[in-house]
C-alpha cells in the first residue's frame, strides 16, 4: 500500500464552543492538505476532539450535565463547525469513542509490559486549564504561577510514571539531525534549549481515579485514569490502527499545532512512540496565536472572534482568505475588523473579482463568450508564478503563496490598463489584437482558478463554471498555459465578491 500524506490538526477541548484560534488552526491544515492534494498526493487529513480529562469533567460539572452527555452534545456543535469551514478532513476522531480507547489502553499496556513505566509519589502542581503537571521551577519569584495556567492546585498522590528523562540525548540528537521535525526553526530552538538546559523528568502519566474520573482507566490498574494527554496524543495513531490504515498513513507527514503545546508534541509524544516502537512524524509544524486588537481574546472582556458569525456574514472564502493571507504560519496575529474589510474590499473584491468579472464580460460582450486561437503575452510570467506556488506550497509558505498569486492578478490587472481591450473594440482593424488580448485574460482566469483550488475551493469552482470548464480537480503543478482551445465558450459572469461599505 503506498502512503498517504498525513496531515493532523490538533484536536480540541469540547469544554466551549469554538473560536478564531480552533478555525485558524483547521483552516491552515485544510489549505495544506489540499495543496498537496493539487500536487498529485493522496492526502488523509485528521482533526477532532479531546475529551476527557479535569477540565472537561469540570465543565461537564460546571454545566450540571453527565460528562458523557456534555461531550455528545457539545461534539455535534463541533461537527457542524468543521462543515462551517468547508474542511476536507477524513475523519473526525472523538476520544471518547471505544475504538480510540482501545488503542490508548494497548499502547500503556505495551509500556508497561515493556517496564516502562514505575509507581511513585507525586508532589507538585496541576493546572487543569492546560492539563499539565508544574513544579516548583515552573514557580515565578514571588510563588505565583503565570496566569496561562488559570487556577493551580497542589497535589500529593501516588501516580504512575513514565521513563522519560532517559531519552534526552536521544531526542536531541533526533532533533538535531532532522532539521525539519519542528519548525519553523524558532520553535526548534527552543526545544532544543529546552532540552539542552533543562534536566528532562520522568512524566505523570495517571490520576487516581478518586480525584479524576473522567478518562480512560490504565488498563493494569483500573483504580487510576490515564493522564489526558497521554491519551490524547495517541489519537494520532489510533484513527489509522482502527482504519486498518497504519502501514498506509503511519507516520504522519505534519502535526499542525499552536505554540502553547509544542512540548507535549515536540517532547514527550516523539519519546513515547519510540518506545512504543513506532516511528516519529516527519514534522511538527508550529502556528503562531491570534490576538484581536492587540489583545488576547477573552469572552469575559467580549474581545472575541466568531467564526461563525463571520462567515455567514461575509462568506466562507473570504474569511480562510484573510486568516491565511494575515498571518504566515509562525509569529502571533493580530485580527482587526477594519483589516478584514480592507482586504475584502482591495484584494478580492477590487483586484481578483473585478479582473474575473471584466475579462469574462469583455469576452461575452465583444465576441459572443467564444474564444480567438491561443496566445501567449503573459504564458511565461504565468508559468514562472505557477512554479513559485508550488515551491511555496510544498514548503507550507501558504501567505507566500498567495502573495504569488496576488502578484500574478496584478499583472493581468495591469495587462488590461496596458492593451485597453475596451478601446481595440471599437477599432476593427484591431479585432485579431483584441481576440488575443482576450484569450490571454481568459487563459489567465482559468490558471487562476486553479490555483486558488487549496485557499478559496468555493471561488475556484464559481471561476471554472464561469469558465465553463470542469470543475475537477487539476494538478497545479502540471497546468500549463495554453489550456483553453480556440472556440471555447464560457458561460455568463457572475460577480465574485461584491464590494461591502463596512
Ligand atoms: N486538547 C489539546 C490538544 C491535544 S492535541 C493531541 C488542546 N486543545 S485546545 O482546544 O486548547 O487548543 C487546540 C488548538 O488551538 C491548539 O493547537 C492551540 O494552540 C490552538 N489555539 C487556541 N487558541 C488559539 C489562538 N488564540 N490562536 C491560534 N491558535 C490557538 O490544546
Amino acid at each position: 500500500m503506498s502512503k498517504q500524506f498525513y496531515v493532523t490538526t490538533a484536536i480540541d477541548y469540547v469544554n466551549g464552543q469554538p473560536h478564531l484560534g480552533h478555525a485558524y488552526e483547521k483552516i491552515i491544515t485544510d489549505v495544506i492538505a489540499r495543496s498537496r492534494q493539487c500536487l498529485g498526493e493522496k492526502v488523509f487529513y485528521l482533526t477532532g476532539l479531546d475529551e476527557h480529562g479535569q477540565k472537561v469533567q469540570q465543565a461537564a460539572q460546571d454545566a450540571g450535565k453527565d460528562a458523557q452527555a456534555y461531550c455528545d452534545e457539545l461534539a455535534a456543535d463541533w461537527r457542524a463547525f468543521v462543515e462551517k469551514l468547508g474542511l476536507c478532513n477524513h475523519d473526525f476522531v472523538r476520544t471518547t469513542d471505544a475504538a480510540h480507547k482501545q488503542v490508548v489502553e494497548e499502547i500503556l499496556q505495551q509500556l508497561y509490559d515493556k517496564d516502562e513505566f514505575y509507581e511513585g509519589e507525586y508532589t507538585g502542581f496541576y493546572s487543569a486549564k492546560q492539563e499539565t503537571f508544574l513544579t516548583e521551577r515552573d514557580r515565578k519569584e514571588d510563588g505565583s504561577f503565570d496566569v496561562i495556567y488559570g487556577e493551580v492546585t497542589e497535589l500529593k498522590e501516588k501516580n504512575y510514571y513514565f521513563k522519560l528523562g532517559r531519552h534526552q540525548q536521544w531526542l536531541i540528537d533526533h532533533i538535531e539531525a532532522n532539521p525539519d521535525f519542528v519548525a519553523p526553526d524558532n520553535r526548534r530552538n527552543e526545544v532544543l534549549g529546552f532540552l539542552k538546559n533543562e534536566k528532562l523528568e520522568d512524566l505523570c502519566i495517571s490520576r487516581p481515579k478518586e480525584r479524576l474520573e473522567w478518562g480512560i482507566p490504565l488498563p493494569f490498574n483500573p483504580d487510576y485514569v490515564t493522564y489526558v494527554w497521554f491519551d490524547a496524543l495517541v489519537n494520532y495513531v489510533s484513527i489509522p490502527r482502527c482504519r486498518g490504515e497504519e502501514a498506509s498513513l503511519w507516520p504522519a507527514d505534519i502535526h499542525v499545532i499552536g505554540k502553547d503545546i509544542l512540548k507535549f508534541h515536540a517532547v514527550y509524544w516523539p519519546i513515547m512512540l519510540k518506545v512504543a516502537g513506532l516511528e516519529l512524524p516527519k514534522q511538527v509544524l508550529v502556528h503562531g496565536w491570534w490576538q484581536k486588537n492587540n489583545e488576547k481574546m477573552s469572552k469575559s472582556t467580549g474581545n472575541v472572534v466568531d467564526p461563525v458569525e463571520m462567515i455567514e456574514e461575509w462568506d466562507l472564502d473570504a474569511f480562510r482568505y484573510y486568516v491565511v493571507r494575515e498571518l504566515a504560519i509562525g509569529p502571533d496575529g493580530n485580527w482587526t475588523d477594519e483589516g478584514f474589510t480592507t482586504r475584502y474590499n482591495a484584494e478580492l473584491a477590487n483586484s481578483l473579482g473585478n479582473l474575473i468579472n471584466r475579462s469574462l464580460s469583455m469576452l461575452n460582450r465583444y465576441r459572443d463568450g467564444i474564444l480567438s486561437a491561443p496566445h501567449d503575452d503573459l504564458g511565461a510570467e504565468a508559468i514562472a508564478a505557477r512554479d513559485k506556488l508550488v515551491e511555496q506550497l510544498q514548503a507550507n509558505e501558504l501567505q507566500a503563496g498567495l502573495m504569488t498569486i496576488w502578484s500574478f492578478v496584478a499583472r493581468m490587472n495591469q495587462y488590461v490598463d496596458e492593451t485597453a481591450p475596451f478601446k481595440l473594440a471599437k477599432d476593427p482593424d484591431q479585432a485579431d489584437r483584441l481576440g488575443e488580448v482576450l484569450y490571454n485574460l481568459t487563459e489567465g482566469c482559468r490558471l487562476l482558478a486553479i490555483w486558488l483550488q487549496p485557499y478559496l475551493p468555493t471561488t475556484s469552482c464559481r471561476i471554472m463554471k464561469q469558465l465553463n470548464v470542469p470543475a475537477d480537480l487539476v494538478n497545479i503543478a502540471e497546468a500549463g498555459w495554453g489550456g483553453l482551445n480556440e472556440g471555447h465558450k464560457i458561460n455568463e459572469p457572475e460577480a465574485l465578491f461584491p464590494r461591502r461599505d463596512k
